[in-house]
């Protein structure tokens, strides 16, 4: 709908303090992870952080609205302002033509058989890495953020994994991830944004060095395919497209499948029956590691990997920038404005889940589908033209990784445990999640 035809409200909303606004509380996490603009002001509210006026969406059909984009008004460019100078040019930073010309290349990297030969470095790493773990007590998080990056390593780039060059990479990856967030935008020495660009600038020359190998290569592994991959118009990526993509990719892949995995730890340890459940399932496959064709037979492990990615939404936030002045449920949505999509709050909304802090997977079952309720209900992947390409990939990994744990281990968490997450960039245990291994 165009803006003609109007009446259309002014949006509702406050600025927050003067010059600062809401800042403090949009990059701690505080206003993703809550129903404070919804609560008081509807689905559609403006406000001001990071320097910035910021449009927020919240509910199923305001930020299914955007998403599906139905008028092509909301550009992935927002994600340039949070994340433009560590992220340039990956997929999901691109728009219109181009995104849809990159993603098809990209597409080819992610088919089936692709994936099921993505599986065998990832099984093999995950055996690895779960062989090394001693048992008993360990803070979680930290040691699967290790496990996610030691299987990108394998399976994106055929690299060795451990050692010290293993673990710059980590921290290169983690600095850039947070310094989406980061209140100075701009490079001071020691803060967030400055690590930030140190991060990308260490990840662009690792892996521009390792590009030429990877060209002639023939290795089944996500960074060969991408410099081989060719749209159905014979369209290939550049050396600069591949190093941008790859970044990226790194980086999606990551922290997202470590934030899921480390949820579903938590709940399993802390809901003996569901783990009891997802345990046997594995048992039944009668294998140490899942094949390609055995993920659908997990099926309790599938419901308890939504309910987590429903509870604590690993992407909990996308944001938009649009291109002309528009609408939104009657609203008018000025152009050039930054837009905050809020997909937590969308998973945790009363009239959409009943009793929405309730753990309970039985909820995504077939005899009860409340992901059904509404069609932007559940969206932990996004929607539209940029929605998740690697989410096969991702819940490949997910169900890989717990169901070898499964079979190796009963999970528990301390009597009345509750994990506090820290919702800056990504959500993650802000105590590293304290769980105890018991080995079967
Ligand atoms: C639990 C795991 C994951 C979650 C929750 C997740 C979530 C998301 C979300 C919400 C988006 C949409 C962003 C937007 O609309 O602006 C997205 C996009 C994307 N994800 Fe994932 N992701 C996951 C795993 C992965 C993995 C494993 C990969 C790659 C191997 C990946 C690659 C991408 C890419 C390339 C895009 C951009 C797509 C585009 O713009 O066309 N993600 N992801």
């Amino acid at each position: 709908m165009t803006v003609q035809q109007s009446p259309l409200r002014e949006l509702p909303g406050d600025l927050g303090l003067p010059l600062i606004g809401y800042s403090y509380q949009f990059a701690s996490g505080r206003l993703t992870a809550s129903h404070r603009w919804w609560n008081q002001y509807g689905p559609v509210s403006r406000t001001r952080a990071l320097g910035t006026t910021w449009i927020n969406v919240e509910g199923p059909e305001a930020c299914g609205a955007v998403l599906t984009d139905r008028d092509r008004v909301y550009d992935a460019s927002g994600w340039a302002y949070l994340i433009g100078p560590f992220f340039h040019r990956g997929l999901m930073l691109l728009d219109g033509a181009e995104h849809h010309r990159h993603r098809r290349i990209m597409q080819q990297a992610f088919t089936a058989d692709r994936l099921a030969g993505y599986l065998t470095p990832v099984n093999e790493t995950i055996a690895a890495t779960l062989a090394r773990w001693p048992g008993g007590a360990m803070r979680f998080y930290p040691a699967v953020k290790q496990l996610t990056l030691d299987v990108a390593t394998r399976t994106f780039m055929a690299d060795d994994v451990g050692g010290a060059e293993a673990s710059r990479v980590n921290a290169a990856f983690t600095d850039s991830v947070r310094a989406a967030t980061a209140f100075v935008r701009m490079p001071v020495p020691g803060l967030r944004w400055a690590r930030g660009l140190a991060g990308r600038h260490f990840l662009e020359t690792y892996l521009r060095d390792r590009l030429p190998a990877h060209r002639t290569g023939s290795g089944a592994d996500l960074f060969t395919a991408l410099c081989h991959a060719r749209s159905e118009d014979g369209d290939a990526f550049t050396d600069d497209d591949v190093v941008n993509h790859m970044i990226f990719l790194l980086m999606a892949a990551h922290d997202t499948s470590t934030s899921t995995l480390t949820t579903m730890a938590y709940y399993l340890a802390r809901y003996p029956e569901w783990q009891e459940r997802c345990r046997a399932e594995s048992q039944a496959l009668d294998s140490p590691e899942v094949t390609y064709a055995d993920l659908d037979r997990l099926v309790a492990l599938d419901l308890v990997m939504k309910e987590a990615m429903r509870l604590v939404t690993p992407v909990p936030g996308v944001t938009r920038r649009t291109n002309r002045e528009s609408e939104l449920l009657g609203y008018r949505i000025p152009a050039g404005a930054y837009v905050a999509v809020h997909l937590w709050g969308v998973h945790h909304m009363a009239d959409v889940w009943p009793e929405p802090e309730r753990f309970d997977p039985e909820r995504f079952a077939e005899h009860r589908r409340e992901d059904k309720a509404h069609r932007f209900a559940f969206m932990p992947f996004g929607n539209g033209v940029h929605k998740c390409i690697g989410l096969y990939f991702g819940g490949m990994e997910i169900k890989a990784a717990m169901h070898q744990l499964l079979l190796r281990y009963r999970l528990t968490v301390p009597a009345g445990y509750r994990m506090p997450v820290d919702w800056v960039s990504l959500p993650r245990p802000k105590d590293g999640l304290p769980i105890e291994l018991h080995r079967l």
